[in-house]
């Protein structure tokens, strides 16, 4: 028997505010969440919706220095227009609020304060980079230096142009990257949540009580599980965010992680304290055991929602668990993974300025193409089709059919229904299934396909128009025309609440139009919604045709982008090859540069590490469509094997040297390279090394070459 519960709290993940808000957010949280919300609203439940603003943590720091201004300052923008964003896509939040209120940092310390009282946190000292010209602790992102791996700058946590993961102590002369200072290790204490302690709770709870998750959450869980957790820091040596409650850790801040998911309870306590009346108190909504908790989310925030916060609150006591973690994957656009620093995304306030009052339309692509059970692709063309094939040529016809007859033969009154024909009754009983169907599917997250037997049911109704051909047997039989406009109407009707958690704007036209106040989720199915003799109000169209040149300009901005994107990624990949490759303005500049100093020392081991050779160049030729790469085909004495794929034996590698060489000069020369370095992909060729040349103070290159010729192959060292 499924547990009875009063009531349903639904929380969607709160958005850094750090940047805008664009489709993958929408489709992977917050048009899911609120077409579940919307349809508990509709039958009747009582469901709160939470949302809110993240606003500490080390990204918002990172923006407000790349921006020179402030973290408050940055907060206070993307606060705003997050919400308004939301606002105008018609994401129904009952409280939207942020984290830097004065009622979650209440909130959130004392709930620190209390795990801290009760022992439930364990003190542990490690070591940290430490800003001595500052006094600050560095976090990992905050630090940057020399991969030890590719030598090119990189994060402390991550190394961007070979994409390996780091431990800032791997770094090689770590820095801080706000001030370039160099940074000493130096012992701080912190507090952890030891997750390794509730791991039998965890695995009974959700590996044996919630096998009915989606299986990409029930996944997550099963992996994390089956390693063992180790305890986890909950606060941070940070300037941004909670003061940590405890006398001592001045310069400490709570972990943005703990006090994030935190921020729905004092979201909810906001809101319950605003209308008491309403929603009674906070402790209903989070601590009643017949309270629902569901967290929407994307599956990067998975095991936050589903181990960490979870054992916060268990460690808290009193709290109930989730219910449900429908999180989606990803959403990628034109095959390409969503990136804030690529630029590679669609921008709410953007689609909002092209395509103004068409907020339906993209809710309705994106639950049509929902990164439900994996990664999903949005495409522009995709998007058009979707418009005018299903939502213009499906729902807005058969609406418009049923609006203009109504108002062409009986001036846009409500016939009679009269005497119905078998054909009829199967059409009735058809549309009367469509709310169990869609009911099953929305209580079990797949929106998707709840929405398919939506629209479906708008095919029902266009294949009854269509099969009872009113405008021909008006001529004949008048009265049977009554009927099947009434019952076109009624399925009208049907049609804008079936809608409403998906459309809400449409639906709200839709009743305007039909000139009736929105109905419940109880009336789907029926077919006497519309009285005769009701009056409807004067028909317009619900959507209209997207046209080839409104993709293409989206298409167009998406290749200059994609252009940017590319320029910018040869010229790393230049530097990768061991140019420093700079912009015109920085290569003017450089001629006043002092020589590089030397590098930290390295060992003969080290040394011997790197497989430098000669090889002799065979030929030299531009990369189409790249104003920095050269392409050599170098002899390298067979290294490569004889039988590679061209069978010559010869080494490809990518430079980024064209601007400074006439490719046929380098043609018969030889030149040193490192023959070790895996193979990478550049503008779609393979690159099996990489050439060594000499920076002069100007910034122009000069290939290093051997003083006479040798035999190609041969070491260097
Ligand atoms: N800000 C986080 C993100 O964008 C999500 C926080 S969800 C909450 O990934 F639980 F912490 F609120
Ligand atoms: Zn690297």
């Amino acid at each position: 028997m499924e547990k009875k519960f009063k009531r349903t709290t639904v929380t969607s993940a709160l958005p850094y505010a750090n940047g805008g808000v664009h489709i993958g957010h929408l489709a992977g949280v917050y048009v899911p969440a609120d077409i579940y919300v919307r349809y508990l609203r509709l039958k009747g439940e009582d469901v709160m919706f939470i949302g809110g603003s993240d606003e500490h943590g080390v990204p918002v720091t990172q923006r407000a220095r790349k921006e020179g201004i402030t973290p408050q300052q940055v907060v206070d923008r993307y606060h705003k227009m997050i919400k308004d964003s939301f606002e105008e896509f018609g994401i129904s939040f009952d409280v939207y609020s942020r984290t830097t209120s004065a009622t979650h940092h209440q909130f959130a310390s004392d709930f620190f304060r209390k795990l801290y009282d009760d022992g439930k946190l364990i003190e542990r000292t490690t070591k940290q980079f430490y800003d001595e010209a500052t006094g600050t602790f560095k976090t990992d992102r905050d630090i940057v230096g020399e991969c030890p791996y590719c030598h090119n700058e990189a994060n402390g946590d991550q190394c961007e142009k070979c994409g390996r993961d780091l431990d800032p102590t791997e770094l090689i002369n770590p820095r801080s990257k706000e001030s370039g200072a160099q940074l000493v290790l130096r012992d701080t204490t912190n507090w952890f949540l030891p997750l390794n302690e509730y791991e039998g709770w965890l695995k009974q709870w959700i590996l044996e009580g919630h096998k009915e998750w989606r299986s990409n959450v029930y996944g997550q869980c099963k992996s994390w599980l089956d390693m063992e957790l180790q305890p986890r820091a909950m606060t941070r040596d940070l300037d941004w965010g909670i003061p940590v409650p405890v006398e001592g850790a001045e310069g400490k801040v709570l972990y943005v992680w703990f006090d994030a998911p935190i921020g729905y309870i004092s979201n909810t306590k906001e809101l319950c304290e605003s209308n008491p009346q309403r929603w009674g108190t906070w402790q209903q909504w989070w601590q009643q055991e017949d309270t629902r908790l569901v967290h929407f989310i994307g599956k990067d925030n998975i095991v936050f929602h589903c181990i960490i916060f979870p054992v916060m609150m268990k460690a808290h006591g009193g709290y109930i668990m989730p219910d449900n973690v429908p999180a989606n994957e990803f959403l990628n656009l034109e095959g390409d993974k969503i990136s804030t620093s690529r630029n590679w995304a669609v921008w709410l306030h953007e689609y909002l300025r092209d395509f103004p009052g068409k907020q339906d339309v993209l809710r309705y692509a994106l639950t049509a193409s929902a990164p439900e059970t994996k990664d999903n692709d949005f495409t522009w063309a995709e998007f058009q089709a979707r418009n005018n094939n299903e939502l213009v040529a499906v729902y807005g016809n058969f609406v418009n059919r049923a609006l203009q007859l109504t108002q062409k033969y009986y001036e846009g009154v409500v016939p009679a229904c009269g005497e119905l024909t078998d054909y009829d009754r199967e059409t009735i009983a058809e549309f009367k299934d469509v709310k169990q169907k869609v009911e099953n599917l929305l209580d079990n997250f797949k929106f998707r396909d709840a929405q398919k037997e939506a629209m479906n049911l708008a095919r029902i109704g266009n294949k009854y128009i269509a099969d009872c051909e009113p405008w021909k047997v008006i001529k004949t039989d008048p009265e049977r025309v009554k009927t099947i406009i009434n019952i076109s109407l009624q399925l009208t009707a049907n049609l804008a609440i079936a809608f409403e958690p998906f459309l809400p704007f449409s639906s709200k036209k839709l009743y305007q139009m039909l000139n009736v106040e929105p109905l419940g989720w109880e009336n789907l199915g029926s077919t006497e919604l519309l009285k005769a003799g009701h009056q409807l109000a004067k028909p317009e169209l619900l959507f209209e045709k997207i046209e080839d040149e409104a993709i293409q300009a989206q298409m167009d901005r998406l290749e200059r982008i994609k252009k940017e994107n590319a320029q910018s990624s040869e010229s790393y990949q230049a530097g990768l090859n061991g140019q420093v490759v700079k912009g015109e303005d920085e290569v003017n500049e450089a001629a006043n540069v002092k020589v590089e100093p030397v590098k930290p020392e390295v060992t003969f081991d080290d040394f011997e590490k790197l497989d430098i050779r000669v090889g002799t160049v065979v030929s030299c030729e531009k990369v189409k469509k790249s104003n920095k790469l050269l392409k050599f085909e170098i002899a390298d004495g067979e290294l490569t094997s004889p039988s590679g794929e061209d069978g010559k034996g010869l080494r490809t590698i990518l430079s980024g040297i064209a601007q400074h060489y006439q490719p046929e000069d380098l043609v018969g020369k030889q030149v040193c390279f490192i023959a070790n370095f895996p193979p990478r992909k550049m503008m779609g060729l393979e690159s099996q090394g990489m050439i060594l040349s000499a920076v002069d103070a100007d910034g122009s290159l000069s290939v290093i070459t051997p003083q006479r010729e040798v035999k190609p192959g041969s070491q260097v060292g």
